[in-house]
């Protein structure tokens, strides 16, 4: 079943197309990877699915309802959430009480307060945190933070969770961690699109994988498929090699 369907969608700042006539579905229970040269647009992508930007053309339909426009809170109450490339924790809130926020807030806020803080305390262990959440967020580590960013968003209860670059950062063992995390994400029945430039990681989460370049869709399909594309390796000449 498609979950959402994206068409022909462009965005311009001043001269800069950032984002040219995107089209692609992404379907129900699936992880699609969106990957591109910096600068390709997938951020801007990101930022007009989830109501930030308003796009210049196309259309956005999410559980074939067209969302195209509508207001950020409005787009997350109706279950799409999202990680920001910088990390924006309420830093002086312990990490209980940021998870707490989106439980409160969202597409199934909790009943009261004690629900709140015992399904925020469950979403923290999920995250890895949960011997941490007395903690003050601007205390954590890089990589804690980018794992509160995805706690905070699980807790608005999604269908869809779309995440820019949590990885850029992270040594091998933590890589190896946020992979895992993502797989049980995607387990629990959640639908993900992942911006990610660390290849390894692209291609053993993806189901499928939709490259950009300069704001225009050149290549959709398999892992495997976009890893043999001549127009996606000439992309990234004289960038990291795919795989
Ligand atoms: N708010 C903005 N104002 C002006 N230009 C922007 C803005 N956001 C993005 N851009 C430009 O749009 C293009 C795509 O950026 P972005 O979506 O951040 O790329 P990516 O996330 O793929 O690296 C870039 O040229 C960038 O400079
Ligand atoms: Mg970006």
């Amino acid at each position: 079943m498609k979950l959402l369907e994206i068409r022909n969608i462009s965005k311009a700042f001043g001269g800069v197309l950032a984002v040219n006539r995107v089209s692609f579905n992404l379907n129900q229970g699936e992880v699609l990877g969106l990957i591109g040269p910096n600068g390709a647009g997938k951020s801007t992508l990101f930022n007009i699915i989830t109501g930030i930007f308003k796009p210049d053309t196309g259309t956005i339909r999410f559980n074939k309802r067209d969302i195209t426009g509508i207001a950020p809170y409005k787009i997350c109450q109706s279950g799409i959430a999202r990680t920001f490339q910088l990390v924006k924790p309420f830093s002086r809130l312990t990490l209980l009480e940021n998870v707490m926020v989106g439980r409160a807030y969202g597409g199934q806020p909790a009943r009261n307060i004690r629900q709140a803080r015992m399904e925020s305390a469950q979403i923290l262990a999920l995250t890895g945190l949960g011997n941490k959440r007395v903690r003050v967020a601007g205390m954590l580590s890089l990589v804690d933070r980018k794992r509160l960013e995805i706690a905070r968003a699980l807790a608005t209860r999604p269908q869809l969770l779309l995440l820019d670059e949590m990885m850029a950062g992270l040594n091998p063992a933590e890589l190896d961690d946020a992979i895992q995390l993502i797989k049980a994400i995607r387990d629990s029945g959640i639908s993900l699109i992942v911006v990610e430039h660390v290849m390894k990681v692209i291609m053993g989460i993806s189901d499928r994988v939709i490259v950009l370049k300069v704001g225009e869709k050149i290549a959709d399909g398999t892992p495997h498929e976009v890893a043999r594309d001549r127009q996606v390796i000439e992309a990234y000449l004289g960038e990291k090699p795919l795989c």
